[in-house]
């Protein structure tokens, strides 16, 4: 029997202590399904939540974490004309993909341009596809717009920014610490909060001038979401995408924002969440094609570039875990399958 490597969490819990690597039968893919090799997964803090049971979904147990993956299709079930082995894929919206072969309806994977890397193909579409979906279907930032955004030097944010630079619509960024205020602007940032030692709403009233901001995006929730939703501009509108400042937080209860009730009242102001597996669940298909389309284009162009991850092999996945979740980690960890 041929088999694979795997990471599988046993049990909920915290991945350092439930995480292990498994050898498992290779799956064979049935009718319109397709086998792949993976190359490269990326580790997202939002894998780490799933096994904590703190994420928008709980898998069952024992589980293979993983959102993402680039590799190559090795085996093809009946019925997926087009695609042939040896083709270079990502996989969309399959989960559990921590392990050297995953099996793929065919209508979830894609060819993948000859000259993107491994590295960003295998990162497209969680973080580089939300930052298209939020600035685009989500708030349609205009050209000349400001679009205020928190944890600006994320995968997320910087996407954003370049996606500012493309369209033409000005990037105000918060940041949490200074060092990272360089970087911002290098990379075509408007403007940079830091809340390290600055104010938040002061500063967006000094930036914006008396119009204010009237679209947000937040991925840090906790204060800072709130003091972003105060800062908004009348009939302002701020889509929530993360609780980064709740990372350590093990009651779930208090994931929250503290938002400021006369301000949403009487400024009329939006607040809503959004979330990227509900969108690729509700979504109609050709919506969901344009934006992984556009996404795919805008990195094959140059125009959006992900951050190089850094990859660690398989073996060392408990090194990818504590990476992931590390102040200032930089790239996001890659964990690749080598014979
Ligand atoms: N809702 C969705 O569908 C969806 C989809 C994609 C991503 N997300 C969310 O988007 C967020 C960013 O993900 P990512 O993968 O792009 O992140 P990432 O590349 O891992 O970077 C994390 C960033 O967040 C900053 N950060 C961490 N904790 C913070 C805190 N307490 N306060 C302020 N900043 C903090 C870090 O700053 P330092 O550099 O200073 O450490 C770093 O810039 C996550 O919350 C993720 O779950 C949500």
């Amino acid at each position: 029997m041929r088999t694979m490597r795997s990471v599988v969490a046993d049990t909920l819990g915290e991945p350092s202590e439930v995480l292990r690597l498994q050898t498992r039968p290779l799956p064979e893919p049935g009718p319109g399904q397709v086998r792949i090799r993976v190359a490269a997964v990326p580790v997202h803090a939002s894998d780490l939540h799933t096994i904590r049971g703190r994420y928008g979904f709980t898998p069952e147990f024992p589980t293979v974490p993983g959102i993402e993956s680039v590799g190559v299709i090795d085996e093809l079930g009946s019925g997926t004309d087009g695609l042939t082995v040896g083709q270079r894929v990502i996989t969309i919206g399959v989960t559990g993909t921590w392990q050297e072969y995953v099996v793929a309806d065919a209508g979830r994977v894609l060819p993948v341009p000859a000259g993107m890397s491994d590295s960003t193909a295998a990162q497209i579409l969680a973080n580089p596809l939300t930052a298209v979906i939020l600035t685009g279907d989500e708030l349609d930032v205009r050209q000349g717009e400001w679009l205020l955004q928190t944890a600006a030097g994320s995968t997320v944010g910087q996407s954003v920014i370049q996606l500012g630079v493309h369209v033409g619509f000005k990037t105000l960024n918060v940041v949490r610490r200074r060092s990272a205020v360089e970087e911002i602007l290098a990379l075509g940032g408007t403007a940079v909060i830091c809340t390290e030692d600055e104010d938040l709403r002061e500063r967006v009233a000094d930036i914006a001038g008396p119009d204010g901001v009237s679209k947000a995006i937040d991925c840090v929730s906790g204060q800072v979401g709130a003091d972003v939703s105060r800062a908004l501009a009348p009939h302002g509108e701020l889509v929530v995408y993360g609780a980064l400042s709740t990372h350590r937080q093990t009651d779930p209860d208090k994931l929250t924002i503290p938002i400021f009730a006369r301000s949403l009242i009487y400024e009329t102001k939006t607040v809503r969440g959004f979330w990227l597996f509900r969108w690729f669940a509700e979504t109609p298909q050709d919506r969901m094609v344009a934006a992984i389309d556009r996404t795919v284009r805008l990195a094959d162009s140059g125009a959006l570039r992900v951050p190089e991850g850094q990859p660690i092999p398989v073996e060392k996945f408990s090194e990818a875990v504590d990476l992931a979740e590390a102040p200032e980690h930089g790239g996001k960890p890659l964990l690749v399958f080598e014979p």
